[in-house]
């Protein structure tokens, strides 16, 4: 009972309050829309928009100048900062506490640098969303932005050089992508794909032997194989020259996943056989490391010299 008035106050003061409020002239404002090319700007780009070839030579130079402090030269995660980062606790619960001067219970706790030779998780990354790891960082974890913008969340209290063009991330996230491979596994690939022949059955022909490299061309450009005439009658994208199976389709092939083209091969798609009953699963995976040269200039990272 002797909350009844504070109530009614409470709720008398809210109908002033609203009633108060300044009245806001809502005026339309119609802007041309701005042109829009039809033309898609190419993903694996400089910073001018043109398209790129990422190299490992270059990237290499990138990771071992500014990714080693805490990935360490051989990129399993132990670099001479390792032991020492932090996980930033920022999120708009903490910083509003901050502004008043309270820090968040328990402070920041440990976060350690990736491993890039593990293949279980390495498998699961696409170039794509390890290119935007190194552009916006990796919110609540050490690892900063070395884009122009850091995610919110993301570590930007890093020292020494913070900005890398587009061209240098592109490149350092492909020396990244070789720890999880190596020369033999790669070489393992280039033979399978370019000699061992399969029977194939193929709409319209029969069975038919040929290596992938039949369909796929030689250069991963689905052009120049024995039936790679055959596919672009039968699809649009080969047709082209870019989409699924043409592997020289770097904008394409930056979105996928190493166990996305395990698992075709693996099964099969449209016009392409399944291949579980001709090869092991390291002789997939080997195929699949192979793959990817098509996409970047490879050459083996440093402690995988042949
Ligand atoms: C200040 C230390 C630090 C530096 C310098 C650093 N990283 Fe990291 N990086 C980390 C940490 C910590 C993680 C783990 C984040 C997590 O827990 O998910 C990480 C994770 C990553 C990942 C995600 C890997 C995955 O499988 O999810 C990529 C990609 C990456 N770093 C790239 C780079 C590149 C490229 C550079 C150099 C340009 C670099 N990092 C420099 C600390 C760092
Ligand atoms: C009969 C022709 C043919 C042969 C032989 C063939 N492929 Fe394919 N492959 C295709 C076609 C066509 C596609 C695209 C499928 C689609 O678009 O439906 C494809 C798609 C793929 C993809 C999917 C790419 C992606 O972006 O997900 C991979 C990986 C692949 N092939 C690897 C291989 C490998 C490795 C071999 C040999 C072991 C092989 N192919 C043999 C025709 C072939």
């Amino acid at each position: 009972m002797r909350r009844f008035p504070a109530v009614v106050l409470l709720i008398v003061g809210m109908f002033i309050l609203v009633a108060c409020q300044p009245t806001v002239g809502v005026r339309p404002s119609i802007r041309p829309l701005p042109e829009v090319s039809l033309e898609t700007a190419p993903i694996v780009a400089n910073e001018q928009g043109r398209p790129l070839i990422p190299s490992v030579v270059e990237g290499r130079k990138v990771f071992e100048r500014v990714c080693a402090q805490c990935h360490g030269v051989e990129g399993v995660g132990d670099g001479p900062l390792a032991t020492f980062l932090k996980a930033p606790q920022k999120n708009p619960f903490t910083d509003t506490m901050r502004l008043l001067g309270i820090t968040a219970k328990g402070g920041d706790l440990p976060s350690r640098p990736a491993n890039f030779h593990n293949t279980v998780q390495m498998r699961l990354n696409s170039p794509t969303s390890m290119y935007e790891v190194a552009t916006l960082g990796r919110p609540h974890t050490a690892m900063p932005a070395f884009g122009p913008k850091p995610a919110y969340g993301a570590n930007d209290g890093m020292p020494g050089p913070r900005f890398l063009t587009d061209t240098e991330r592109w490149h350092v996230i492909f020396y990244e992508w070789t720890f999880a491979t190596s020369p033999a596994s790669i070489e393992r690939g280039r033979q399978i794909f370019q000699e061992r022949e399969f029977p194939v059955p193929v709409p319209g022909v029969g069975t038919v032997r040929t290596a992938c490299a039949g369909c796929h061309g030689s250069n991963g450009d689905g052009r120049g194989g024995a039936l790679s005439p055959l596919m672009a009658r039968r699809t649009w994208g080969w047709r082209l020259g870019h989409g699924p199976g043409i592997f020289r389709d770097r904008d394409f092939m930056v979105k996928r996943k190493p166990t996305e083209l395990f698992a075709w091969i693996y099964d099969g798609i449209g016009l392409m056989p399944p291949y579980k009953q001709f090869l092991t699963t390291d002789e997939i995976w080997s195929l699949v490391d192979y793959i990817w040269t098509f996409v970047y200039e490879y050459t083996p990272p440093r402690g995988q010299q042949p």
